[in-house]
């Protein structure tokens, strides 16, 4: 292995400025996470521990191994919509008695932990790594169901929460129900498609429907506790399993069924050892410059995560825009595949190509780092190949059945996006940094490309062209791609698995690490047709 050097000189101007502007982000992504934090304000709060209730950060607090770390997964869900910050739900990676498991607890201080679309899309997702990594799932329960003003975008989508927990437990990934309060009609569901059932006494209420709907349905008078109660659950429906007498004994019950599970993990970390990055980490908050027109070394990243600075790097004096070669990380091996220059050219997406067939031969996991204009355009570009070269990049990153892991550390536009395994490319986990920013092409790139349309258009039509109207339009455009080419905006709409502190780049990636170790990559699957 070869121990990587570098030249970040943090006495700069040029550093100092960055870093500024880092930590200036690192501010407003605290504020927007604090407002997750917050649920649904203390008057919600309040009146939730008054009624002798823990809120959803408390139980997944009690529910994990103490001073076990917590990955949180999209905090930020809804983030610039009508919902609050969070999506009403808490969802993450916890260790439950030495498991790594997903946890999704449901926020019954935001609307009565009722489920709006973004809900939805938040809880899916966490479905979705549990049943990639193979991950136990825990839910949860206190919710008022779906968002009523909004059921038209949740009921029928929706059904796949119930479909997929069946799902789960038969690809042999237990489920398992906490239930602490409201889970009715729909939601009377989760218990029901679970694997292990625990409900709180005189605190569950899980009925498809309740008093009123029964009366108005069938006429018959009832009350929630002979309709829905826990005790009725555990002595007579027998939907419950287990009969917990508050909410500390509901998250003891949980934990014992984890225990019981005895679960085992096939993958393990390398056994050459974790050491730290001979660099600081700290560091990592002055690199990016806030101009994402200036290029940054991406080794400046690299040298600063990986297991003791050590990288080989592969092809390193060819396709110079693109970093590509190994590493460990927290003992993990890894193949990077990381933008320097923005742009990718042949040589780049075809280096790509043959990198990310090497690790899928070996079978070793692959990290993204992105920070990518896109591909090259122009007539020798177009005529040399690009676009057969582009494809065969793309076609090695959706074909690869290596786990592939993305951090977005900058610009991420055009193809570059997909080449460089974005959202719809599925890598296990996706992370942004507050500097990253995404779009299907630079704003004032897309405004001029509209400018230069509409003028054709005009004078095709034979009439003059507005050019005050023009400027405005070029203005308006910019902005509004600019604003949603944002890290909290895409975040909200679950984009990505969630904004990061740089300097936690490699504990994040380490958790997703090891938590990729409980599901074994699958075999190799072969590859579409190369276009030479
Ligand atoms: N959709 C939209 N808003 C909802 C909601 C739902 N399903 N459930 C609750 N809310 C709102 C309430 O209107 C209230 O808003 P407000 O404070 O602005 O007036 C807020 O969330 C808190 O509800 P509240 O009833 O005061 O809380 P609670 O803790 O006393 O009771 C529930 C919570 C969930 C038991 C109760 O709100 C309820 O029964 N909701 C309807 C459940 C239902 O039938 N859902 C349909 C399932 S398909």
């Amino acid at each position: 292995m070869s121990v990587l050097s570098s030249r970040l000189d943090p006495a700069s101007a040029d550093y100092q400025a960055r870093r500024a502007a880092m930590l200036a982000k690192l501010d407003e992504l605290s504020a927007e996470q604090a407002k997750a934090v917050a649920g649904g304000g203390p008057k919600y709060v309040e009146r939730h521990h008054r009624r002798g209730k823990l809120s959803a950060r408390e139980r997944v607090e009690l529910l994990v191994d103490p001073d076990s770390p917590f990955l949180e997964l999209s905090p930020l869900a809804a983030w610039g919509t009508d919902f609050p910050v969070g999506a009403s739900v808490v969802t993450g990676i916890g260790v439950v008695e030495g498991v790594e498991c997903v946890i999704i607890a449901s926020d019954p201080t935001v609307r009565g932990g009722a489920s709006n679309p973004w809900t939805l899309r938040k809880t899916l997702r966490a479905m979705d790594i549990a049943l990639e990594n193979r991950l136990p799932l825990i839910n949860l329960v206190e919710s008022g169901g779906a968002d009523l003003p909004t059921q038209k975008e949740i009921f029928i989508p929706g059904g796949r929460i119930f479909r997929d927990l069946t799902r789960l437990s038969a690809a042999g990934i237990p489920t398992i129900a906490l239930v602490f309060g409201n889970s009715t009609a729909g939601g009377a569901y989760v218990p029901g498609m679970s694997d292990h059932v625990v409900m709180v006494k005189e605190r569950a209420k899980v009925f498809l429907g309740g008093p009123p709907l029964v009366k108005m349905a069938t006429g018959e008078e009832s009350d929630d506790e002979s309709l829905g109660g826990a005790e009725m659950h555990a002595r007579v429906s027998g939907l419950a399993d287990h009969l917990a007498a508050d909410e500390h004994d509901a998250l003891r019950i949980g934990r014992r069924i984890v225990r019981r599970l005895d679960r085992r993990k096939p993958g393990g970390p390398h056994p050459g050892g974790v050491r730290p990055p001979l660099r600081d980490e700290d560091e990592l908050l002055g690199i990016v410059p806030e101009d994402l027109k200036i290029p940054f070394d991406p080794r400046e990243v690299i040298v600063r995560i990986v297991d003791g600075s050590e990288f080989d790097e592969f092809k390193p004096l060819y396709g110079g825009s693109l970093v590509t070669g190994w590493a460990t990380l927290h003992g993990h091996p890894i193949g990077i595949l990381a933008n320097a220059r923005g742009v990718l050219f042949s040589e780049e997406a075809q280096k790509a190509a043959q990198f990310i067939q090497l690790a899928d031969q070996s079978r070793t996991p692959l990290l993204f780092l992105q920070n990518t204009t896109g591909y090259m355009v122009g007539k020798d570009y177009e005529q040399n190949g690009i676009i057969k070269h582009g494809a065969m990049m793309i076609n090695a990153v959706s074909n690869s059945t290596v786990p592939h892991l993305t951090v977005v550390m900058g610009a991420s536009y055009g193809a570059g996006n997909y080449g460089m395994c974005g959202r719809a490319y599925d890598p296990r986990f996706l992370f942004s940094w507050p500097s990253a920013k995404s779009a299907v092409m630079g704003p004032a790139q897309l405004a001029g490309v509209l400018s230069i349309v509409a003028r054709a258009a005009a004078e095709a039509r034979g009439q003059a062209y507005d050019e005050e109207a023009d400027a405005a339009m070029r203005q308006m455009v910019e902005a509004q791609i600019e604003a949603e080419s944002l890290p909290f905006f895409l975040s909200g709409r679950l984009y990505d698995d969630g904004v990061i502190d740089p300097r936690d780049t490699r504990t994040v990636l380490g958790l997703c690490l090891s938590a990729i170790g409980n599901a074994p990559a699958p075999a190799r699957a072969g590859f579409g047709v190369f276009r030479m």
